[in-house]
């Protein structure tokens, strides 16, 4: 067998396949990008008071505003010379849409779907997952760019939940996922069954008569053609399951879930085994360009299919890579994009601070402040949570150390600060890891603080490291091992129910 492909790669999906992957590489594409769903409907098609600077474009928060960036990225679409049926839809769009947030999200979208064509195999598939505030503009790219005949279908994502009384509209609870080929005269697809829930829902399906053999086994007559009727036995019957079809009742994930990690547009696996096991096959390489914390990579991992993900987060790369490894062990998994040099952790500090702290949080395994989202600095960057053993106590104590990440200057005044944040927070310790060498006052300074006894063993309440330091080994944190785990940690993968259906 050929060498296992699971590649994980941190940028914008955009450069990233521009720069690293080949033409025709990947057998199966499922992109869930960043959608602004919860923005009223009419605020996305409102004209901009004024253009931004492109060069601030920072992350997906600026995927759905107009801005010189999403100028340039028209361009590049009509520019391009695989785009002519493409180009022709955005300058209509475009009429149409106006100037809007509406209209740089299906920009952004479009020139990424581009590069997505082109690493797909002639056999792939592409599964587009997005939701109806934007999916039928989304519908007009995907057909500029695959053509309409290489649409397969339209799936529904239906979830359930508590449905409120609306004066208005009724209650949303689906998302839309477009099903694409690349080639419909080569597509790769597996017919998809699952198992029947009883003979009862088998019977009512089929709206056949049951009938009973005289040794008491049960059959319905099937048309065979040319009006000859056969028996077909039920329990052999329902060997076969029951093929899918567009609405896939799949429950969205709740907080009590035992794969639900702290990543907030985390999808079921359920909804992604489905997807791989349609349209891939064992050792084909799925691709999901907005990977999040990685619900394809772990069914493709399951299904012993071949990986490549892609996302702009450090956050999520970090999560992903424990994922795995909690589902499946050590696993040799290649990180691009990454940091992996000091030289390389210094540049990514200069140019963006909080991927920059994001990834430092990952490097200590820790939980982001707030999940990762910007707010205002509150002295916490991040936190490690765990537990101790207290003598004579049968229940552990819980404590916490909270993380401060410095990528420019620091000094003695950073250590007071993250002082106090301790007092306030009432936490057990404080971290601070910073980009720059720490000055002997600083480590003099942290070491005042003096020592916390946890259990049964003290540990430094201040501790003030060197990220060069904790590159190489040569630093830790220290504070007691129990760690609570903040992300959950991902079940051990089993097998599951699915049928395959014949032919
Ligand atoms: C809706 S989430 C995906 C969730 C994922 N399906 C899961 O189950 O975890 C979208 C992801 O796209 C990432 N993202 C946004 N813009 C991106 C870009 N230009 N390139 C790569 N990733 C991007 C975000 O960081 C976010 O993690």
């Amino acid at each position: 067998m050929s060498e296992r492909v699971r590649q994980l790669y941190y940028g914008d999906c955009l450069s990233v396949m521009r720069e690293q992957l080949a033409d025709e590489s990947v057998d199966l594409v499922y992109l869930d990008p960043p959608f602004n769903s919860k923005a009223t409907y009419n605020v996305l098609f409102k004209p901009p008071e004024k253009m931004g600077e492109g060069s601030q474009i920072k992350a997906f928060d600026d995927t759905w505003h107009w801005n010189l960036e999403s100028e340039r990225e028209y361009d590049e679409i009509l520019q391009n010379p695989q785009s002519s049926d493409l180009a022709n839809l955005m300058e209509a769009l475009r009429r149409f849409l106006g100037i809007n947030d509406m209209l740089a999200y299906i920009v952004h979208m479009a020139n990424r779907l581009l590069e997505i064509r082109r690493v797909m195999k002639p056999t792939a598939s592409v599964y587009l997952h997005c939701d109806p505030t934007a999916s039928h503009y989304l519908k007009l790219v995907m057909d500029g760019l695959f053509g309409a005949k290489n649409f397969r279908n339209e799936v529904i994502w239906h979830y359930s939940g508590w449905n409120r009384k609306l004066r208005d509209s009724y209650n949303k609870r689906h998302d839309v996922i477009l099903f694409y080929s690349k080639d419909i005269k080569v597509v790769n697809f597996n017919s998809y069954a699952l198992p029947w829930e009883s003979e009862g829902e088998y019977v009512k399906v089929r709206k056949q008569k049951v009938r009973l053999d005289s040794d008491e086994r049960k059959y319905v007559l099937s048309d065979k053609g040319g009006g000859e009727r056969v028996k077909r036995y039920l329990s052999e019957a329902m060997v076969y399951g029951k093929p899918v079809d567009t609405i896939w009742d799949i429950p969205k994930l709740n907080n009590s879930d035992k794969e639900k990690l702290s990543y907030p547009t985390q999808k079921p696996q359920a909804l992604l085994e489905r997807i791989i096991e349609a349209s891939s096959n064992e050792g084909d390489v799925v691709f999901d360009p907005f990977c999040g914390c990685g619900t394809s990579i772990h069914a493709a991992e399951a299904l012993k299919r071949n990986w490549i993900g892609i996302d702009i987060t450090h956050l999520a790369i970090a999560l992903i890579k424990k994922r795995l490894t909690d589902a499946f062990g050590e696993l040799a998994i290649t990180t691009r994009g990454l940091p992996t040099s000091y030289a390389g952790a210094m540049e990514l500090a200069r140019a963006d601070k909080h991927q920059f702290e994001l990834w430092v949080i990952g490097l200590l395994n820790a939980q982001p402040y707030k999940g990762g989202r910007k707010g205002a600095d509150t002295g916490i960057d991040g936190y490690l949570r765990y537990k101790y053993i207290v003598e004579g106590e049968r229940d552990p104590e819980r404590g916490t150390a909270i993380i401060e990440v410095k990528g420019g200057q620091t000094g003695v005044k950073d250590i007071r600060n993250l002082d106090s944040v301790i007092t306030r927070e009432q936490a057990e310790q404080g971290i601070l890891v910073s980009a720059v060498k720490p000055t002997k006052k600083m480590l003099e300074h942290a070491a005042g603080k003096g020592l916390v006894k946890l259990g049964f063993q003290e540990y430094p309440v201040m501790q003030v490291i060197w990220l060069k330091d904790l590159m190489e080994g040569k630093a830790q944190v220290l504070h007691p091992s129990y760690r609570i785990d903040h992300t959950k940690q991902a079940p051990k993968q089993e097998g599951k129910n699915q049928l395959k259906m014949e032919g």
